[in-house]
């Protein structure tokens, strides 16, 4: 969470910094400001809320051959507030610093400070860092920096400048991610890709307990004992564009429509003459013959992605397959069970999830290779597990999940295939329908997208409840939790996922008249239970919406009061399809309310904190 960005160079910094926050908004939007050195002095402006009271305030001033660093938070010390907005500086007011990450030991140093007779105006832990390195600055900010950052426990990325250095920015990092964009006479420091793209595509990411110094011709990279680091250039590969809305209202909508192509990409990414190519991960024939079980560990909705996964991979590869939340997972007492032989896999669409990587370097630790699917190229998880599935669902900008989550899903259908054509619990025949339907899948997303008008509707007529139900069996059940999700984090309405023959033992209780029941019936063999399910919420007042295939509508004519209809595909692959239904469901109620789709509240992206 929050999103950090710096210049050193020749332009005008505070476009650069304004428009590289704008595109790190999605790591958090509480607050933002700027610190830059101009008419020397260190000016520091900042505020509580959007980008767009920052701009206000910085009322068009221009700072040109300078250096400048900027922040966009999600708070975790304190009240979002223009006091706890980054930059936070020292006494003087001298030196800044920009912080992404958790600082756990900050209140015994803060203590430790103050005993020194410092005096802290604001409630962030960020602050500590900015007394900590004034407190050792004996004329050089890079060593002021090392010997600050040993202190400090928990994660970090942070930009410092200072005006006795006005030529230069000092960057550091352990467990935030931090990037180094490269420039001709001019460098930036950024969080993420997508803030320097506009500047160059060519950029060092810098490991954890690196500390780099960045002038406008020049970045040298050190580690904890002050030697230098060679670098390699990292080329990124996503577009400026795809980090723009191009038309759309709201990149939420914009990337639900993308999903045709992403899964396109992701699939013909590793399809050869019809056969998937797994090779990138390792899943040669020896392992896939040798794993007794897979382990999948993620957070929100890769987990979602990981228990539909888990269906998938049961059914077709007959390999038990253990989904966990990587939060839980990471602090499984006294130490999580990983057996032998079994096949850990990670998920994450931006590959910088605090637990997720918690869990993969603690699956490490026990000596696991860890499999990663993840959308980012570059990022931490990518970097560290053994082996990773990138998904190609390019930039995913809107905080709520879509394209990310459903070629996360394909990436693990392609895995369960591979499992059950090499251990033969699949025939070839099955195999070849397999791929088949899998290369199906961008048209019906398109088929359904074309039919999004009942949605619409739908949502029209139901935004203002206040809870609603999600049921369905088994893979439908997996398909729910994120349909669920997507409803709730965009819209704000509280909504629950049951699997349908639970309901019954508890909370059918909240069923009254009217209650909004969405109902996933795709698999065949489970709708006559299914439709038993839903007439028990019907004969306590529900108001049923079903979603199924055309050829099984009219089971659902008698008992339900709206029929959503996917195309007409294999029951395996349904739920796929049925994932977009309820992205457009969550996205037009949210729309319907005046919900911030794009940035609903209290969430970020990219979730570096655990
Ligand atoms: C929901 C959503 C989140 C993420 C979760 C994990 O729409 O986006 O639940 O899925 O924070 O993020 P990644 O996949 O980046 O690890």
């Amino acid at each position: 969470m929050c999103g950090i960005v710096g210049y050193v160079g020749k332009r005008d910094l505070i476009p650069v910094l304004v428009g590289g926050l704008r595109k790190l908004e999605y790591r958090g939007y509480d607050s933002a400001g700027v610190a830059f050195l101009k008419d020397d002095r260190l000016n520091v402006v900042k505020c509580k809320g959007r980008l767009t009271n920052l701009e206000e305030k910085l009322g068009g001033v221009s700072v040109e051959g300078s250096i400048g660093i900027g922040h966009t938070r999600w708070a975790t010390h304190g009240e979002p507030s223009d006091i706890n907005a980054h930059p936070q500086t020292n006494a003087v007011g001298d030196l800044a610093v920009v912080h992404n990450g958790i600082i756990e030991n900050f209140r015994q140093l803060k203590s430790w400070l103050q005993a020194k007779g410092i005096r802290f105006v604001s409630e962030t832990d960020t602050e500590v860092i900015a007394h900590l390195v004034n407190y050792y600055y004996e004329g050089d900010l890079r060593s002021a920096v090392l010997k600050a950052v040993k202190m400090l426990e928990g994660s970090y990325a942070i930009g410092v400048i200072c005006l006795n250095e006005p030529d230069r920015i000092i960057g550091a990092k352990k467990d935030s991610p931090l990037i180094i964009g490269l420039g001709k006479g001019e460098n930036i420091l950024a969080s993420d890709f997508p803030a320097l793209l506009e500047y160059t595509k060519e950029v060092y990411i810098l490991e954890d307990n690196e500390v780099a110094e960045i002038t406008e011709n020049s970045i040298e990279v050190f580690d904890t004992l002050g030697n230098r680091v060679e670098k390699e250039v990292f080329k990124v590969d996503w577009n400026l564009d795809q980090a723009e809305k191009g038309g759309w209202e709201h990149f939420m909508i914009k990337e639900i429509h993308e999903q045709p192509v992403a899964m396109h990409d992701t699939l013909m990414a590793r399809l050869h003459d019809d056969r998937i190519d797994l090779s990138e991960i390792n899943l040669n024939e020896e392992i896939i013959r040798s794993i007794t079980g897979i382990k999948i560990v993620a957070c929100g909705s890769a987990y979602h992605a990981g228990v539909l996964g888990k269906y998938v991979i049961e059914n077709i590869g007959r390999i038990p397959v253990d989904v966990d939340i990587a939060s839980e997972f990471r602090y499984r007492m006294p130490s999580p069970i990983l057996s032998e032989n079994e096949l850990f896999i990670v998920i994450s669409q931006s590959g910088e999830t605090a637990d997720t990587i918690a869990a993969l370097r603690e699956a490490h630790k026990k000596g696991a290779k860890v499999i990663a699917i993840t959308n980012v190229k570059g990022s931490t998880v990518s970097r560290e597990a053994d082996f990773t599935m990138h998904t190609q669902a390019g930039i995913e900008v809107a905080v709520a999940t879509s394209k990310g989550y459903l070629t996360q899903v394909l990436c693990l259908y392609m895995i369960a295939a591979e499992i059950g054509r090499i251990r033969k619990t699949i025939t070839e025949e099955e195999y070849s329908a397999f791929i088949d339907n899998l290369k199906r899948i961008p048209d019906c997303l398109r088929e359904i997208l074309k039919e999004k008008g009942q949605i619409q509707q739908l949502a029209a007529s139901r935004f203002s409840d206040v809870h609603e139900f999600f049921i369905g069996r088994g893979m439908d059940y997996a398909l729910m939790m994120e349909g669920s999700l997507k409803l709730k984090e965009l819209s704000y309405i509280h909504s629950e996922t049951y699997a349908a023959g639970e309901l019954k033992h508890g909370p059918i209780a909240l069923i009254e008249d009217n209650t909004l029941v969405m109902v996933l019936a795709t698999q065949e063999a489970l709708i006559d239970k299914v439709v038993s399910n839903i007439r028990e919420v019907k004969a306590r007042g529900a108001f049923v919406v079903a979603m199924t295939m055309n050829r099984y509508a009219e089971k659902f004519e008698h008992d339900s009061d709206l029929i959503i209809r996917l195309p007409d595909i294999d029951d395996m692959f349904a739920p796929i399809l049925a994932a977009v239904p309820y992205q457009l469901y969550g996205y037009y109620t949210a729309v319907n309310k005046g919900c911030d789709v794009d940035k609903p509240r209290n969430l970020a992206k990219s979730v570096t904190v655990e």
